[in-house]
């Protein structure tokens, strides 16, 4: 029989586990990009990677690194924060050199949290985009994931069986009302990950895939158009419910580890099944209070 202190012990000793993460990233060293507040998805995945003993480096733009609390996360996870225009081939060189130099080595996983509209910021609707906008939204949201992995792939700085990722939206797949041309900007993401994915699995032994994340409460989230409804109707539609920020990040610290080293090129949903649905009880049930006053079954 077990005596208490020993129960004692074994207790305190699997919670402490707990508090601590289970290891996954120990040892890896990582770049990620993108995290501007505590609402951000990369936040919580910096949270998550440090928590899993992960060493890396934070990048995001001159100022959102020098008027964000950007600087506070930095402290916290013992993270040099590098300034970088992710469309700017130079920005990135520096910061992948000044990330081998800071943790030593080279790179085993890159997060790619990046995306922005000004055609939404400035609320054009898609069929009156402003093409200098889209330009930018293209080069923001989609092709700076090119970027990344080119620049990476020139300096050989990303390191065999290492891990590279983006945050995607079903809006690439299917079209919804408010999402704009990012969702044009998803596509090409997703697009960008399975091209580049074969060239640096097939060359380096490196995987790239991205998450297809809920609508999720975030500063880049909050610009769509409708967000609140979209939140509820997806959340409603959805068996599981919305995926939050944590757990995206539970998912991309998986995603980084060594226990999925053989999937690459995926796009991988992470939305609590919206995806695979079509009408939901619960989704229904709300459609139908807007009809209590109306007789719809003269319509069909
Ligand atoms: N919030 C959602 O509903 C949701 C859902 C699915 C996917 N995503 C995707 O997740 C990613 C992260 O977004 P988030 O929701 O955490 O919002 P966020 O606003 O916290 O993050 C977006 C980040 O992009 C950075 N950024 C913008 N322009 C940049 C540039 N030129 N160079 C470098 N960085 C730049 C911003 O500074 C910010 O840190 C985005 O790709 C977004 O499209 C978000």
């Amino acid at each position: 029989m077990l005596c208490i202190p020993y129960l004692t012990y074994i207790c305190k000793h699997n919670f402490n586990d707990l508090d601590m993460g289970y290891n996954l990233l120990k040892g890896k060293k990582g770049i990620i990009f993108g995290a501007l507040n505590d609402k951000s998805i990369a936040w919580k995945v910096a949270e998550k990677a440090y928590e899993e003993g992960a060493e890396f480096t934070l990048s995001n733009t001159p100022v959102a690194c020098r008027m964000g609390e950007v600087i506070e996360l930095s402290k916290k996870c013992n993270a040099e924060l590098i300034p970088a225009d992710a469309t700017k081939i130079d920005d990135l060189e520096e910061v992948y050199k000044k990330s081998m130099e800071v943790l030593g080595g080279k790179i085993d996983f890159v997060l790619h949290s990046i995306g922005m509209s000004l055609n939404v910021r400035k609320k054009r609707v898609y069929h009156d985009l402003d093409y200098n906008y889209l330009q930018k939204t293209l080069d923001i949201s989609a092709i700076s994931f090119h970027k990344v992995m080119q620049v990476g792939f020139k300096l050989d700085a990303i390191s065999e069986g290492g891990s590279v990722l983006a945050l995607s939206y079903v809006a690439a797949q299917r079209t919804l009302y408010g999402y704009n041309d990012m969702a044009d900007a998803k596509a090409l993401l997703e697009s960008i990950a399975r091209s580049f994915g074969y060239i640096f699995g097939r060359e380096r032994k490196v995987r790239v895939n991205t998450i297809s994340q809920s609508p999720t409460p975030t500063t880049a989230g909050s610009g769509v158009k409708g967000i609140d409804g979209l939140m509820d109707f997806s959340d409603r539609m959805s068996p599981l419910g919305n995926a939050s920020a944590e757990e995206c990040a539970n998912y991309c610290v998986v995603m980084f580890s060594d226990f999925t080293s053989k999937v690459t090129m995926q796009n991988l949903y992470h939305d609590g099944g919206f995806s695979s649905m079509g009408m939901s009880m619960r989704a229904m049930t709300q459609y139908n209070k807007s009809f209590e006053n109306e007789d719809v079954s003269t319509k069909y």
